[in-house]
C-alpha cells in the first residue's frame, strides 16, 4: 500500500527555447492557455490529488512564477473596491500561503533527473509526485489525481503512460511492460529516447510521477544518459527488480497535450477554448467558418 502523497516537485528550469522570442522575458510556463498560465493548470491538477506542498526548481530568469504565486494586495484591493467579486475569486486560485510553496535553483542546465535531486532536502521518507507542466491533461478526473489513487494499491513508483506513433518513440521515456493490466503495467525496464526501431514498446512515459523516495539515492549513482543529461527515467528504471520497491505505468484516462510544442500549444489553446461555456460558440462558429472557406478554396 502506497503512502499519501502529500508534496509534488516542478522542475521549470528550462529556458524554453522552442517560444523564442517570447521567452527571452516571459516564463515558458507563465505562457497561458485561454487565460490562465501554464503552471496554473499543474497546480489545480496537484491541488486536486491532495497535493499540500510545492516545490518549484527554476533558473535565473523565472523571477515572475515567483510573483505570480504572491499575494498582490494592491490588485486585491482595487477589485475589491470595483465588487469584481468574481475575479477576486479566481486570483484565490493563484496565491499560495506562505510555507506552501518553495524554490529551489537548479544552477546547470543538467538534466531533468538532476533538477529533481536539486530538491532532495525537501523531500524525507516519504513518496512524492513530480509534475512537468508542459504536459496539459484535459480529464474528467485530474490524471495526478487518478494516480494516487491507483498508487494506493501498488506502492512502489508509478509514471502516467499512453502510447505513442512508433516513429516518436524516440522522444521519450518508453516503458518494456512485464505484465500489462489493461489500466495498469507493471514495467521490466524504461529507457530514455530510445534510438529509432530500438523502443521496447510503444508505451511512453508522460509527465505525472509518483516516486519513492529511494530514487534520490539512484539520482546520487547515476550517470549522465540519454542526450548527455541525468536522466530521471535512468534513476527510476534502478528501482525495477533486486531491492527496488517495483515500477508501474499507468494509462491515465484524458487527453494529453504537448505545449511545449507549437503545435500542441496551439491545440491545447483550441481545445480548451472549446472547453468554455463564455467561449465555446464565437470559437466554434470560427473555426467552422474558417475549415469551409479552406474547402471551398481547395
Ligand atoms: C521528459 C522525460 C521523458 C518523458 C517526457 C514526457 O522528456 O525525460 O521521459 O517521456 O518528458 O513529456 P522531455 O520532453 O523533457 O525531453
Amino acid at each position: 500500500m502506497g503512502k499519501k502523497v502529500t508534496k509534488a516537485i516542478f522542475p521549470v528550469a528550462g529556458m524554453g527555447t522552442r517560444f523564442l522570442p517570447a521567452t527571452k522575458s516571459v516564463p515558458k510556463e507563465i505562457m497561458t492557455l485561454v487565460d490562465r498560465p501554464l503552471v496554473q493548470y499543474a497546480i489545480d491538477e496537484a491541488r486536486a490529488a491532495g497535493i499540500k506542498e510545492f516545490i518549484f526548481v527554476t533558473s535565473r530568469g523565472k523571477g515572475a512564477l515567483e510573483d505570480y504565486f504572491d499575494h498582490a494586495p494592491q490588485l486585491e484591493q482595487e477589485l475589491k473596491k470595483k465588487g469584481k467579486e468574481e475575479l477576486l475569486e479566481t486570483l484565490k486560485n493563484t496565491n499560495m500561503d506562505s510555507g506552501e510553496i518553495a524554490y529551489i535553483r537548479q544552477h546547470r542546465a543538467l538534466g531533468l533527473g538532476h533538477a529533481v535531486w536539486c530538491a532532495r532536502r525537501l523531500i524525507h521518507n516519504e513518496p512524492f509526485a513530480v509534475m512537468l507542466p508542459d504536459d496539459v491533461i484535459a480529464a474528467e478526473k485530474p490524471c495526478l489525481q487518478q494516480m494516487v489513487e491507483a498508487y494506493e494499491e501498488t506502492g512502489g513508483s508509478m509514471v502516467a503512460a499512453m502510447e505513442v506513433p512508433a516513429n516518436k518513440a524516440s522522444s521519450y521515456g518508453i516503458l518494456d511492460v512485464d505484465n500489462d493490466m489493461g489500466s495498469m503495467v507493471s514495467v521490466k525496464g524504461m529507457v530514455e529516447k530510445p534510438a529509432e526501431g530500438t523502443a521496447p514498446s510503444n508505451l511512453a512515459v508522460i509527465g505525472r510521477y509518483i516516486l519513492s523516495p529511494n530514487i534520490f539515492r539512484h539520482l546520487n549513482q547515476i550517470k549522465s544518459g540519454a542526450g548527455g543529461e541525468i536522466q530521471l527515467t535512468d534513476a527510476i528504471a534502478r528501482e525495477i527488480g533486486g531491492e527496488g520497491d517495483g515500477v508501474y505505468g499507468y494509462r491515465f484516462r484524458g487527453q494529453r497535450f504537448d505545449c511545449g510544442s507549437k503545435a500542441g500549444f496551439l491545440q491545447a489553446t483550441v481545445a480548451f477554448g472549446l472547453a468554455r461555456d463564455d467561449l465555446r460558440d464565437d470559437l466554434e462558429g470560427y473555426l467552422n467558418e474558417i475549415v469551409a472557406s479552406r474547402k471551398a478554396a481547395e
